[in-house]
């Protein structure tokens, strides 16, 4: 787990709250756990808000920028989240940059193309080679005013291949987590968020802010 930055707590009122992604993914999980709470949300692909580049070079920092962005330019909170695989063989590669891995030379995003490139990696090193990774989630919920907090959630578990499942997004067809058979692309909505890095993420949230 990464040293989150020392913080004082706001709580949240109920109302209206922005999704600061443009991930249809992201945007089923988050509002889907904050619907639980009696908060409104609105993405900022429906407010038509501008996707910041992620210039940071840590998750912290990365869902700060987001987060930030959003609030400024909405007038409301936002709630940013920034997460990435990190795979233990590969020195906690793709991390931060796991979005970035799916990148084509059209600018668009290819999954299967990210999920190949951990595998050839991964095969490089050997058969006997650890596939140990874990998923992290950073959120960050930020005011108007400039003030921000995060809360981190963490899954462990290991790479798969081939790919299986068609349900999730990113990288859920290559990733079993700990305790199952299962990949998250074979589990369903409910399942997947009964028990991942952002639902624990959020729980941390939950107790701190509502
Ligand atoms: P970012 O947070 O926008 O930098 O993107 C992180 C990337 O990590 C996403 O685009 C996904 O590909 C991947 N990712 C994050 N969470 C998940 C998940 O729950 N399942 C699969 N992939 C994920």
């Amino acid at each position: 787990m990464t040293d989150l930055p020392p913080q004082a707590i706001r709580k949240l009122a109920p109302g209206k709250l922005v999704i600061a992604t443009h991930n249809a993914g992201k945007v089923r999980e988050m509002t889907d756990l904050l619907s639980r709470y009696g908060i409104e949300t609105v993405s900022a692909a429906e407010l038509d808000l501008p996707e910041p580049e992620e210039t940071g070079t840590t998750f912290v920092a990365n869902a700060e920028l987001k987060a930030l962005a959003a609030a400024d330019l909405s007038g409301l909170p936002a709630l940013a989240d920034d997460s990435g695989l990190c795979v233990e063989a590969l020195g906690g590669d793709p991390g931060v940059y796991t979005a970035n891995w799916a990148e084509t030379a059209d600018g668009t995003r290819d999954w299967m193309l990210a999920m190949t490139k951990v595998e050839e990696k991964l095969a490089a090193l050997g058969p006997d080679i650890s596939r140990s990774a874990h998923f992290v989630s950073t959120l960050a919920l930020a005011w108007p005013d400039g003030h921000v907090e995060w809360f981190e959630g963490r899954i462990e578990g290991k790479m798969v291949w081939p790919p299986r499942g068609e349900l999730g997004f990113g990288y859920d067809p290559a990733f079993v987590p700990e305790g199952e058979t299962r990949t998250f692309a074979e589990m369903s909505f409910a399942e997947k968020q009964a028990n991942n890095h952002r639902s624990r993420a959020f729980a941390k949230l939950v107790a701190a802010v509502f």
